[in-house]
């Protein structure tokens, strides 16, 4: 299968867990380069449902290598929890977790940051998984974060943490939240050090040394391309680059070692404002999408006609794509071209020509107007729901 970035065409929640899944069969490494635990992958199998924040899902198949690369910022906390659960689940979790040491922390203060900005934005506030995302990247790009290295020095991470706590306890003060305490924050931290220790080291090389072997590698995208904080509806959108530049930036692996995109839609979308074809010819471009996986189509079963937004309308102009404003996009009226729905359960398809023909014809116009070749169709939440193309 090549070294394959998947990303979410949309503005997340595409159903990629379901997708990433079915890719990671064939990859050797799954690897994620960016955001962190404000994503949820949603994975059923054989009936258990698993929710994946910030391992990759190539956890949940033996003999996979799963890595959380430099660009993704790292909760350790949720990350011990996460690896607990999983374990309790019975997935096994040792040498096929490696973690960068160049991996950013989120830490209690920007947790707390991110709902207290939330909080005073009132009707504007941007409706952020209050995960501590923005404020880490913050740092991130201030230079003044904790990376995992840190954590792997005590004295250093004490050192560094307590200058940190001091300045944010009185930005938090300053905005009526109440301070950390230092000291408990150290010692969690610490003991949770303690045991992410044996998976941290530098990824970088590891994945250089894999393609040398000639390993497939998987990268997996986390939130979708409106999302991104370079090309997304900007300021709603999340902190990393969500777009595939992104998978070369946070892992250290090169564009020109990349075989190809897969972009993941939802044959429709619930979201206010959100044109489905229009996003997804613009995501396509931005991320030289090759090929598409169309989540959610038995979604569509009972829908006749379908009402396709191919533009929008803002001010009496047509664009055929979404304005990079986002109060202007809250503007916009769609432009529908109807589609012919198809009335019938789509569930039990396991090949292309077992859909229905107006099914069949809908898939193909997506595919002809975003230019991306089809590639798989997602007919249910099963790993075995799908039509591989
Ligand atoms: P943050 O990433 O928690 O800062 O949230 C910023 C925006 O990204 C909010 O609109 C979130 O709802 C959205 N967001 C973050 N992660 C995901 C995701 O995994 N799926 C869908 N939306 C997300």
């Amino acid at each position: 299968m090549a070294n394959t970035i998947l990303i979410g065409a949309q503005w997340g929640d595409e159903g990629k867990g379901k997708i990433i899944d079915v890719l990671t069969a064939r990859a050797d490494i799954v690897v994620r380069s960016q955001g962190g635990n404000n994503a949820g992958h949603t994975v059923i199998h054989r009936g258990a449902k698993y929710i994946l924040h910030l391992i990759p899902s190539g956890i949940l198949r033996s003999g996979k290598i799963c890595v959380i690369g430099n660009g993704v910022v790292v909760d350790p906390l949720a990350l011990i929890g996460e690896i607990d659960g999983l374990r309790k689940l019975g997935v096994k979790i040792g040498r096929n977790l490696l973690i960068s040491n160049c991996a950013h922390l989120v830490l209690p203060y920007h947790r707390l940051l991110d709902e207290q900005r939330e909080l005073h934005k009132g009707r504007a506030r941007i409706g952020t998984t209050k995960r501590g995302i923005g404020p880490a990247y913050g740092d991130k790009a201030a230079r003044t974060g904790l990376r995992m290295s840190d954590l792997m020095q005590p004295i250093v991470f004490s050192k560094k943490l307590q200058a940190k706590v001091l300045e944010n306890n009185r930005i938090l003060q300053a905005l009526g939240a109440k301070p950390i305490s230092f000291r408990e924050v150290n010692e969690s931290y610490l003991a949770v050090g303690e045991k992410l220790r044996p998976f941290i080291g530098n990824t970088v090389v590891y994945l250089h040394r894999a393609l040398e072997r000639g390993k497939e590698i998987l990268f997996e995208g986390a939130q979708g391309t409106f999302l991104d904080i370079d090309h997304g509806t900007y300021p709603y959108v999340t902190s990393s680059n969500t777009t595939a530049g992104g998978a070369c930036t946070g892992t250290g692996v090169p564009p020109h070692r990349m075989d190809r995109v897969v972009g993941v839609m939802k044959a429709y979308t619930t979201r206010v404002g959100e044109g489905a074809l229009v996003a997804t010819h613009y995501a396509t471009m931005i991320n030289g999408i090759d090929e598409l996986a169309i989540t959610n189509l038995d979604g569509l079963d009972d829908i006749d006609p379908i009402d396709v937004c191919v533009a929008y309308r803002l001010n009496g102009k047509r664009l055929n794509v979404p304005p990079s404003d986002a109060a202007q996009l809250a503007n916009c009226k769609p432009v529908y071209k109807q589609v012919r729905g198809w009335n019938k359960s789509t569930r039990s398809a396991r090949k292309f020509s077992q859909l229905p023909l107006a099914a069949q014809n809908y898939v193909k116009y997506i595919s002809e107007i975003t230019g991306a070749k089809l590639s798989m169709i997602s007919v249910g939440p099963e790993r075995g729901d799908t039509i591989i193309l």
